[in-house]
């Protein structure tokens, strides 16, 4: 039997992670590693200021280009997109957006969503929201969980693509549908899932996809990017504002008027520098490919799940590559202590509550996975 390889030049995109060559990074759930280009990135807005003090037109452009890339990997216009500089303020400006009147008081929210999000959601009670939980049972969540609790009550259904803890893919175009045909908005945080496998928001039909840049995106923290339906962009006007949700915000105008796209979401000054590293990690992933990128994460989970299995390790979740991603969570006792351990191995992997998450990305191989999950297995056994 060949041994399966990825469609792209792995061993050409490993040479541009200088990570690579001190140990095994498997925590891209939690930060992706430096590559080249996003180091070059960071030098050219330093660069950039160094050379001119101040260059604004050339760090808006950045930002604006910024959005193109994301607004690329989701199958948007840039002009859907908003940019924030976390997930959790992204959530906060779609929720000051929501009326919640007496007739949609209703937001329903996944068990499983980012505990930041789902405290956003919480914290709408405030203001007259009715929260209403769709449960994690054994590990998952059933698409049809949500139907009876979607109704002409609600007003958004949050419902996370991929969940941090172990990877499992939530049906988010059927949730969708089903928020739609109630008169209801969706609401997706795709931060686990974007780099990870192809997103088009328009087949998945969602209104509101949220996502951050420093998981398989391979970017930095601080910058997050927010697509707006264009058609439900009119109907919203979000208190969470600044001058840069203004139709002309050099204007510098007291006037409250709203952009006509989802720049509305914009509040104040972008995050200029990370704009710069977050794009350099989106067009690097386009490059790669996202279906490619798939198609070799489904080849990873395999045999992470496998070979756990055949190490006596105890796996959190499914064992059906279709409904995960790259993520894969072991269960262990104190996961802290055996990331500690793990790292002192040379093996990157990130603790999560009572799991050991390992996942890998694009670059990594299968040998990777089989020395991962040797010193996931010792690390135990020396406990
Ligand atoms: C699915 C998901 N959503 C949101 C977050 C956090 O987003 P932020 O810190 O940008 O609010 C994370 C992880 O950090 C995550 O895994």
């Amino acid at each position: 039997m060949t041994t399966p390889r990825p469609a792209y030049d792995i061993e050409a995109w490993r040479r541009r992670i200088p990570l690579l060559a001190s140990c095994i990074p498997m925590n891209n759930c939690s930060q992706a590693p430096q590559t080249d280009a996003t180091r070059a990135a960071a030098e050219r807005y330093l660069d950039s200021w160094n050379r001119s003090g101040m260059d604004w037109d050339a760090w808006m452009a950045e930002v604006a280009l910024a959005k193109v890339a994301f607004a690329t990997i989701i199958g948007a216009m840039p002009s859907d997109v908003a940019v924030f500089g976390s997930v959790s303020a992204a959530a906060s400006a779609v929720a000051s957006a929501l009326d919640l009147d007496d007739k949609r008081r209703r937001i329903v929210v996944s068990g499983m969503e980012f505990p930041g999000v789902a405290h956003v959601w919480l914290a709408q009670g405030r203001r007259g929201a009715q929260l209403c939980q769709v449960p994690v049972r054994d590990d998952g969540i059933e698409p049809n969980a949500y139907d009876s609790l979607i109704d002409e009550r609600t007003a958004l259904v949050s419902a996370c693509h991929g969940w941090y803890v172990n990877g499992f893919l939530q049906d988010v175009a059927r949730i969708a549908a089903r928020a739609r045909a109630a008169g209801a908005l969706s609401f997706v945080d795709a931060y686990q899932t974007l780099g990870a496998l192809p997103v088009d928001v328009r087949e998945l039909g969602v209104d509101f996809l949220v996502a951050g840049t420093l998981k398989f995106l391979m970017g930095v923290s601080g910058i997050a990017f927010l697509y707006v339906r264009p058609e439900i962009v009119d109907s919203l006007r979000p208190t969470a504002t600044g001058w840069f949700g203004r139709v002309e915000p050099f204007a510098f105008s007291q006037t409250l008027d709203w952009s006509p796209n989802a720049s509305r979401f914009d509040a104040g000054t972008p995050p200029v520098l990370n704009a710069y590293i977050a794009r350099a990690g989106l067009e690097l992933i386009e490059e790669v490919n996202p279906a490619s990128i798939r198609a070799w994460h489904e080849v990873l989970a395999r045999r992470m799940i496998d070979g756990g299995r055949a190490r006596g390790l105890v796996l959190h979740g499914t064992d059906d590559v279709s409904h995960k991603t790259a993520t894969t969570a072991f269960v262990v006792p104190d996961s802290h202590a055996v990331e500690a351990a793990m790292r002192a191995r040379g093996v990157l992997p990130s603790a999560r509550g009572p799991v050991i998450r390992l996942a890998p990305h694009f670059y990594n191989t299968l040998d990777d996975v089989d020395r991962a999950l040797d010193t996931l297995a010792d690390v135990i056994r020396a406990r």
